[in-house]
C-alpha cells in the first residue's frame, strides 16, 4: 500500500510517510501504545523510523525503548526497516554533550546505538549547524562514521543554505555523498521554498519534512481548543499553549473546509500539499495513537491538486 520515492539522486527508497520518535516515545509515554504504533507503522509499509539522541524525554529514552521495541518484535527484519539518529543539541553535561565537535559526534553515535542495541544506522545526522565548530570538523567526522561503518548514509538537519552548501562539497571531495536534508516545513512554515529545496536538487540531496503537521497545529486536534492530551498541552511537549493562537486557528478553519471538499481530514491534505512536491523525498510525521497514524497515511492516496485548491491554500495560508 506504500509508495517509495528515490531520495535524491541515491538509489535509496523512502516511504512517503516516515514516522518520528521524538515525541511520545520517551518514558513519559505509555509504551505498550509506543509499541503499537510502530508495528502498525511497519506493517503499513513504513520502513523509516527516525531518532535522535536527545528524543524522550528523559533525553536518550526514545532510543531505549525503540530498541527495546525492536528487539522484541522487529529484530529479524532489520534489512527492510531504515533506522536513523543524529547528534547536535545538548545531550550530557560538560563542554562534549552539545554542538558538531568530532568529540561529541564520535561519542554520541557510540552511545545511540548502545541504547538502540542496533549495530549500526542506516542515517546518522548531524542535528544542527554549531557556529562554534569549524564545519570541517563536523563534516569530517559524518565522513569517518560512514567509513568506520556505523552508518551507512549521513545527512544534515536545520543548516542554513550556504553552510549545507559549502558540507556538501566537502562530501563530495571525500566520495561520501550528503543523503539527505531534514527540515521544517509545513503549510504554515514555507521558509525551504527560499533556497533549500533549490539546493538540495542541484546536489542531488534527499529532502525530508520534519513537523509536517506544524506539531498537531495542521490537523483537528485544536479547532475547538486545546485538550488536556494534546502536545500543546503537556509540560513536556514542544509545542506551547501560546503557540495556538486566533490567527493560526483562523487559517486551520479555512483549510480544514477546503480538506473536506478534497473528501481529506486536515491532517491529509496537509501531508498530501508536501508530497505533491517532487522535491519531498518523505514526511517524517508524529503521532500519539494507532488512529492518527492511520488518518496520516490516508494522505498517500490522493496527492494531487487542482491550480485552484493550490491558490486557494495560498490564499489562506500566506495571507499576512
Ligand atoms: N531534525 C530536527 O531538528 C527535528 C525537529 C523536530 C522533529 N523532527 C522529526 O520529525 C518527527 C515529526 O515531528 P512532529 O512530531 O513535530 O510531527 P507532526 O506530524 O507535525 O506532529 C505530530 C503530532 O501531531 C498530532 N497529530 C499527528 N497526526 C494527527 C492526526 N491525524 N490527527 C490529530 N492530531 C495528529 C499529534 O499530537 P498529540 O500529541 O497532540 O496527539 C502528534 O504527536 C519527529 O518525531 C522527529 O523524528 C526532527
Amino acid at each position: 500500500m506504500m509508495t517509495y520515492r528515490f531520495c535524491g539522486n541515491s538509489g535509496l527508497q523512502l516511504p512517503l510517510i516516515s514516522l518520528g520518535l521524538w515525541h511520545n516515545f520517551g518514558d513519559v509515554d505509555d509504551f505498550t501504545t509506543a509499541t503499537q504504533i510502530v508495528l502498525h507503522a511497519y506493517e503499513q509499509g513504513v520502513t523509516h523510523f527516525d531518532l535522535a539522541n536527545n528524543y524522550g524525554p528523559p533525553p536518550g529514552s526514545a532510543e531505549i525503548n525503540f530498541g527495546r521495541l525492536f528487539r522484541n518484535h522487529l529484530k529479524t527484519h532489520r534489512d527492510e526497516l531504515l533506522i536513523s539518529s543524529k547528534a547536535g543539541h545538548p545531550m550530557w553535561t560538560g563542554p562534549y554533550g552539545d554542538g558538531g565537535s568530532r568529540k561529541y559526534m564520535m561519542a554520541s553515535i557510540n552511545q545511540s546505538l548502545q541504547r538502540t542495541g542496533l549495530d549500526y544506522f542506516d542515517i546518522f545526522y548531524s542535528h544542527r549547524y554549531d557556529p562554534n565548530t569549524p564545519i570541517e570538523e563536523t563534516v569530517q567526522a559524518l565522513i569517518d562514521i560512514v567509513k568506520q561503518g556505523k552508518a551507512l548514509y549521513v545527512g544534515l538537519s536545520k543548516y542554513p543554505a550556504e553552510k549545507a552548501r559549502q558540507a556538501y562539497n566537502m562530501m563530495q571531495e571525500q566520495h561520501v555523498r550528503c543523503l539527505i536534508f531534514q527540515d521544517k516545513y509545513n503549510l504554515l512554515h514555507r521558509k525551504p521554498e527560499r533556497e533549500l529545496i533549490d539546493l538540495n536538487e542541484t546536489y542531488g540531496v534527499g529532502f525530508i519534512v520534519f513537523s509536517p503537521l506544524a506539531q498537531g497545529l495542521l490537523t483537528n486536534r485544536y479547532l475547538n481548543g486545546i485538550p488536556d492530551d494534546s502536545r500543546a498541552a503537556k509540560s513536556h511537549g514542544f509545542l506551547k499553549r501560546e503557540d495556538v493562537t486566533p490567527e493560526i486557528i483562523n487559517k486551520i478553519k479555512q483549510l480544514s473546509i477546503l480538506a473536506d471538499e478534497r473528501g481529506q481530514s486536515l491532517a491529509e491534505m496537509s501531508l498530501a500539499w508536501l508530497l505533491h512536491k517532487k522535491s519531498v523525498s518523505s514526511v517524517i510525521v508524529g503521532a500519539s495513537s494507532v488512529s492518527q497514524l492511520q488518518d496520516n497515511l490516508k494522505a498517500i492516496n490522493h496527492i494531487t491538486f487542482t491550480d485552484s485548491e493550490l491558490r486557494q491554500i495560498d490564499e489562506i495560508v500566506v495571507s499576512d
